[in-house]
């Protein structure tokens, strides 16, 4: 069965900043020809984390956490999800407390492979939705919240380095991501338009079937952490010089 799902994140509205020319304090660097390379890089990349929590306003960067996305538009057909959905003023939280658990470089490439830990996140928005997800037809609009919890993502960016005001860059061209997560807890309220018998009903069979249902919304989530982290990681390294995270970089 052939699954075709659109996931359209309005605009972050990230705009062109003027990028670093020293390095800033929140940059850790690192040799990668060092052989303790991975555990340096490592250390870079929860740093950069870290200061990405409450946004870095001089490269025009929004806070990381929370994190508001305007919009967020679903359209899946086929499979066990089959939804036409719209997700709006969506805030994220959880990000802040992200725990980087391996950091790679490869060398010759420069592709990085991170793998992380969000130990507890919560997305609330408003929604409109008509569809099925688990079979089930889903009508109905209003508040809703989702808690997945120890999700851990393994991200794969592939990178190009390119020159700039005699410094060189990376250009993040691409983001695959795969997670996991150990639990999820979610509410949609006003579920059938408010009949509230069936609000409840549904909404305890979703979480009841957590693993099932997280299942099904994987391509949509993984679409969406993989707009959302190539966003971030191109305003980045626009504006951050490769060679203040790794100095001995290949001429
Ligand atoms: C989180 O998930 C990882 C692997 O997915 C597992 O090894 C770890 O024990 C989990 N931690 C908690 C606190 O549940
Ligand atoms: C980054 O890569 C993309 C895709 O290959 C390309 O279209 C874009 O021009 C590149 N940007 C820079 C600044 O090199």
């Amino acid at each position: 069965m052939q699954c075709i799902f659109i996931v359209t994140i309005i605009s972050l509205h990230l705009t062109t900043a003027d990028h670093y020319k020293t390095k800033p304090n929140f940059v850790k660097t690192c040799q990668i020809s060092d052989p303790d390379f991975d555990d340096c890089s490592k250390e870079a990349v929860q740093l950069l984390f870290n200061a990405l929590g409450p946004g870095l306003p001089e490269i025009d960067l929004p806070p990381l956490d929370p994190l508001n996305i305007p919009k967020i538009r679903i359209l899946q057909g086929d499979g066990p999800v089959n939804v036409n959905a719209a997700l709006d003023d969506v805030i994220v939280s959880g990000f802040g407390k992200t725990e980087v658990l391996l950091s790679q470089v490869d060398s010759k490439s420069y592709d990085f492979y991170t793998k992380v830990r969000v130990p507890k996140m919560r997305i609330e928005g408003t929604y409109d939705l008509k569809g099925k997800i688990l079979l089930i037809p889903l009508v109905g609009r209003g508040r809703c919240w989702f808690e997945p919890s120890n999700m851990t993502i393994d991200i794969v960016s592939d990178v190009k380095l390119y020159k700039k005001d005699g410094f060189t860059f990376f250009n993040v061209t691409n983001v695959h991501v795969k997670y996991n997560i150990g639990g999820l807890k979610l509410y949609m309220h006003n579920l059938f338009d408010g009949i509230s018998s069936l609000e409840e009903s549904t909404n305890a069979y979703l979480n009841a079937n957590w693993r099932p249902v997280s299942d099904s919304l994987r391509p949509i989530l993984t679409k969406t952490i993989e707009n959302i982290l190539i966003e971030f990681m191109q305003q980045i390294f626009h504006n951050l010089p490769a060679s203040f995270m790794i100095e001995d970089l290949k001429k």
